[in-house]
């Protein structure tokens, strides 16, 4: 019996998915590297590629697109649910609390057979982008924007979001942005989505797991710490001096580190490229400038603890260049990741076996019972 806390560096499962090789920052999506994938694929042709294993011929990515825009539409009930929540309440548990609301209305929400769990994943693929935007809209108290179905997800999305159809580059670059965050690995919540699913449980359970677990900060939720703190530094000359005060406090620097890369995260790699075009494009390369500034301190701060930009660091000022509400950054990951915390979850009932891991108990033993009235 070994121990390992946190599980670093324990294998829990074996997957065909992705593959991550930590040291070399390789990830690869079914053999694709990531970046070929980002580069030539869209986020609808992904998810057919991870839930398939196989990219799809023109016919079939037809199809699958017309059969994700079929499902654009939240359900009534759905609708009313996320038109009656507070409107200051956070979008990433609006999103939980919604997913895990779709398993109330379907009719057989516990099959784990693969096709009805595939269907269920398309269903969720489908409306997760539609619940976002209508929540936006409805806090905001602008008219909600019901989902065009001539549109892909990532121009949808955005549509929905601030009520005019996106720019081919600013569609295109959320399109990228999803197709880097579909899967990586077994992540926090991708194993989440898995140990629920485990136990015969059902995808709602799983994937409202996963965003919960996606929130935290040390996970998805980091991409919006770092805009928050690229909005607390004033300059790009001040970088240097706000990082260095940082890591004296042993504070953590939001977008960095990474428990299985200790070299440059070939995702943030993209997101750097992709996040200047937009910068200059908006007229935001303060943002970026910010960034470099911080990522130049960090190389000569900690890279030698292999600590280098993970895949929120520059998605941070991409979202915010495309024009995303800082609260809808993590939001926007639940987007992409849905396809990978899905392929997962198709795989681990492909070949189940329930996680259950053993625990090196540090407590006492043969304690007597004391009854109350001689404590
Ligand atoms: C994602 O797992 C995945 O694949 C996740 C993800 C995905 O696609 O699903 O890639 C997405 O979650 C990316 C990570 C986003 N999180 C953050 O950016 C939050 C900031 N990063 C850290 O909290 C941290 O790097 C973790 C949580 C990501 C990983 O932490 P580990 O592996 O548990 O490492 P650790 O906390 O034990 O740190 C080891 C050392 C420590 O220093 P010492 O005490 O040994 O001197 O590295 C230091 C840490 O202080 N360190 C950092 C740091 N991250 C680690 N120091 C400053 N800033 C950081 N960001």
């Amino acid at each position: 019996m070994s121990y390992s806390k946190g599980l670093e560096g324990v294998v829990a499962t074996e997957t065909k998915i992705s593959f991550i090789d930590g040291e070399k920052g390789v990830l690869e999506l079914i053999g694709i590297p990531i970046g070929e994938l980002a580069s030539n694929s869209s986020f609808e042709e992904s998810v057919f590629f991870l839930w398939n294993g196989r990219l799809p011929k023109k016919a079939e990515l037809a199809d699958f697109e017309s059969a994700i825009r079929a499902r654009y539409d939240m359900p009534a009930y759905i609708s009313q649910l996320v038109m009656s929540m507070p409107k200051d309440a956070q979008p990433m548990h609006v999103l939980r609390t919604a997913v895990s609301a779709m398993g109330l209305i379907d009719p057989k929400p516990n099959a784990t057979d693969l096709p009805s769990v595939r269907d269920k994943a398309l269903t969720l693929l489908a409306v997760t982008p539609t619940i976002l935007g209508a929540f936006h809209r409805y806090r905001k108290g602008l008219p909600i924007i019901a989902p065009d179905k001539t549109l892909p997800i990532a121009a949808n999305v955005l549509y929905m979001i601030s009520g005019t159809k996106p720019t081919p580059t600013m569609a295109k670059a959320l399109d990228v942005c999803l197709v880097l965050h579909t899967d990586h690995g077994l992540n926090n919540s991708t194993f989440s989505a898995r140990v629920v699913i485990s136990t015969l449980s059902d995808i709602y359970s799983a994937i409202t797991a996963a965003i919960g677990s996606l929130r935290g900060p040390l996970h998805g939720g980091a991409n919006e710490g770092v805009m928050v703190m690229l909005n607390e530094i004033a300059s790009p000359e001040a970088a240097e001096q706000y990082t260095l005060d940082k890591l004296a406090k042993k504070d953590k620097i939001m977008g960095f580190g990474h428990r299985v890369y200790k070299s440059y995260d070939p995702r943030a790699t993209h997101l750097k490229v992709l996040a200047k075009q937009l910068a200059q494009d908006t007229g935001n390369m303060a943002l970026y400038d910010k960034s470099t500034a911080i990522e130049k301190t960090m190389a000569t701060a900690v890279a030698a603890k292999g600590i280098y930009p993970n895949v929120d660091f520059y998605s941070a000022t991409t979202y915010h260049c495309i024009g995303l509400p800082l609260d809808l950054f993590t939001p926007m990951f639940v987007v992409g990741r849905i396809g990978g915390w899905s392929a997962h979850i198709l795989e681990q009932l492909a070949d189940n076996r329930l996680f259950r891991p053993d625990v090196d108990y540090k407590g006492p033993h043969d304690v007597r019972y004391t009854p109350i009235d001689k404590r």
